[in-house]
């Protein structure tokens, strides 16, 4: 495993559509583990492939909670939205900001394991944000895209980058 450079804002791999994966192989496996590491040394609860310069479709996430644990999802494709919440977030790619982004408050995401085997997570508050974000950044969107309001932090504790 291998802790790897969070690339920032406004690298342009932020801006691509990543491509969905075909080939669950060793290196994919690889870079499941090497995202997981990155994500917990630089204290993150998500991370999405793009923010590493890998332009394909796979998030970690892990917010913390034993409940749900690390999720690694491959081609994730949120499949129900509802409700409603408005709450702060913060990027590993946008180190000095954060921001209020209204999100739906319960989803379900389809997705595949490191090995191809479909599965779903059903996903509500916190964890919810968390998928939303890291698909976000699969399509090349930041958070500071859809913020209703944008904060500079840089002066104090960065918290839940994703
Ligand atoms: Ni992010």
């Amino acid at each position: 495993m291998a802790i790897r450079i969070i690339v920032k804002d406004p690298d342009p791999v932020l801006r691509e559509p990543a491509k969905e994966v075909t080939k669950f192989n060793s290196n994919l496996q690889k870079l499941l583990k090497d995202m997981a590491e990155t994500m917990y040394d630089a204290d993150g609860v998500g991370l999405a492939a793009p923010q590493i310069g890998i332009s394909k479709r796979v998030i970690v996430v892990d917010i913390g909670d034993e409940e749900s644990g690390l999720i690694e999802m491959v081609n994730p494709v949120i499949v129900e939205q509802e409700g409603e919440q408005l709450g702060p977030e913060g990027c590993l790619s946008i180190p000095n900001l954060n921001g209020d982004v209204r999100r739906a408050d319960r989803i379900v995401v389809n997705g595949q394991s490191a090995d191809g085997t479909p599965f779903s997570v059903e996903a509500t508050g916190f964890l919810a944000r968390a998928f939303q974000h890291e698909v976000d950044h699969l399509n090349g969107i930041l958070f500071t895209d859809l913020a209703e309001s944008v904060y500079d932090i840089s002066e104090r504790q960065r918290k839940g980058g994703e």
